[in-house]
């Protein structure tokens, strides 16, 4: 137990739970589903999404994670004991093996765009640096660098015990990129094509009826963006005091990591629909590394600009993967008894093996890039498997865990420890039971329909 550390009374929850929430998912996963699942309407559905079915459910979560103490295996065994039940916690150690694994090769894409923009090798021109990105991305050796180097520094940061001190070093930082976020969506929005980018991403249009598809991923990205339903606000949780409100903490985490996203679409929108012939729903995953350094080439000291803002993006990419990889690493050392740096070590190797395909799935290799059968590439089909299945279902087992079998009540006794400021209990408690499951599950059920028929 003494091998798992606590945050220390300077590093706030708050604090580390925001570290983990920021980071890619904001910025580059919110813009490119928007992008790709046809703008505004996406935005509201997401918005409804995190604030009545992932903030109830992340309450839930803290509140499990504070009363057991333990990793998510653990906990689910601690309140149930000999049942079935710590293989809710299972799901949840593998989802976060599973997300870091595609997670590491966005974030190498960030770490790699540090120097491109610096160097001014990637150039403000929309076709050429299109071109750029699939040319970067389809370079095996280059992707996979990329890759290790980001799992290496997570798992060196972890295992070198300077974990606090990266997450001070973002807390720092997180206002820089916030106001070079608000820099840089004013500046957009002054370019031509700027107004049809807000209109796409505000207006939406509800003559096009949103597909159980697209639903499905504002459900996935909203549990994604805000590091839900794998156990990692759990592992959090456990090292909240009880002094600290589980609910006004919970609030602030989704604030401003929603907050942050919405910013995100600010910038990449206008940005994009400045591109003559810009078609967001085409770009994909690159969306973000083709439109900015056409945005960065129209501003002085571009270049400088351009850096800055990849240097914060890989950062907070950082904190956020450090938080993945605690899932799997607390889970091995609680319950398995391992040391700290086995654990580490082998989760780690674990995880850049399954990273390779989805390094390799961007052109580099033909196989990965569409796999036969299946119509996707391997990158995508993680991002189906584990954002848009396993992290709503394990939100889903959470609620049906507290609603149901710890019961509300139990629950309701670690929210309001020492009068802990919870406004109302009652509907929290209706819609861990009823609320969010539903919803959940219809929109997961509905989608596999439409995939299957
Ligand atoms: N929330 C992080 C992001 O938006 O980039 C990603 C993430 C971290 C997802 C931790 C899940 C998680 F448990």
């Amino acid at each position: 137990m003494s091998d798992r550390g606590t945050w220390g009374s300077r590093v706030g929850f708050v604090l580390a739970g925001a570290g983990s929430a920021v980071g890619l998912g904001n910025i580059w996963g919110f813009p490119t589903r928007v992008g790709e699942n046809g703008g505004a309407a996406f935005v509201l559905v997401y918005l409804v999404c995190v604030i009545f079915i992932c903030l109830p459910i992340m309450i839930a979560e803290l509140a499990i994670g504070r009363r057991t103490q333990s990793d998510p295996v653990g906990a689910y065994a601690k309140l149930r004991p000999g049942t079935r039940w710590w293989m809710a916690g299972g799901l949840g150690v593998a989802a976060g093996f599973g997300v870091l694994s595609f997670y590491s090769v966005v974030a190498g894409w960030a770490l790699a765009y540090i120097w491109f923009s610096a160097s001014g090798a990637v150039s403000g021109d929309a076709v050429e640096s299109a071109t750029f990105f699939t040319d970067f991305t389809s370079h095996a050796p280059s992707s996979l660098f990329f890759t290790f180097v980001m799992l290496a520094a997570t798992a060196g940061i972890i295992l070198g015990g300077i974990r606090a001190g990266i997450e001070r070093v973002s807390k720092l930082l997180m206002p820089v990129l916030a106001i070079l976020l608000v820099v840089l969506a004013w500046h957009a929005s002054t370019l031509p094509g700027a107004a049809e980018g807000l209109a796409y991403y505000l207006k939406p249009d509800f003559s096009k009826m949103m597909s159980f598809g697209a639903l499905n991923a504002a459900l996935g990205q909203a549990f994604f963006s805000l590091s839900l339903g794998l156990g990692t606000m759990l592992v959090y949780g456990s090292y909240l005091t009880k002094r600290e409100g589980i609910a006004k903490s919970a609030i602030m985490v989704v604030a401003l990591d929603t907050s942050l996203a919405l910013l995100a679409g600010f910038v990449i929108f206008p940005s994009g629909f400045s591109i003559p012939g810009f078609d967001p729903t085409s770009t994909g995953p690159g969306l973000i590394f083709m439109v900015l350094p056409r945005l960065f080439a129209t501003l002085p000291g571009g270049q400088f600009f351009g850096a800055a803002f990849f240097i914060l993006l890989a950062l907070a990419a950082l904190t956020s993967a450090i938080s993945l990889l605690e899932v799997p690493v607390a889970h091995f050392i609680d319950s398995h008894g391992w040391s700290r740096k086995r654990a580490v070590v082998i989760v780690t190797t674990a995880t850049f093996a399954l990273a390779v395909p989805s390094a390799l799935a961007m052109g580099a290799s033909s196989f990965f890039s569409d796999l036969p059968g299946i119509g996707m590439d391997f990158q995508s089909l993680m991002i189906t498997v584990w954002n848009d299945f396993a992290l709503p279902i394990g939100g889903l087992i959470t609620a049906i865990f507290v609603g149901y079998v710890w019961r509300i009540d139990s629950a309701l006794e670690e929210l309001l420890a020492e009068q802990a400021w919870f406004p109302n209990p009652k509907l929290w408690g209706w819609m861990v039971r009823y609320a969010c499951p539903l919803a959940i599950f219809v929109i997961i059920f509905m989608n596999i329909r439409s995939m299957i028929v």
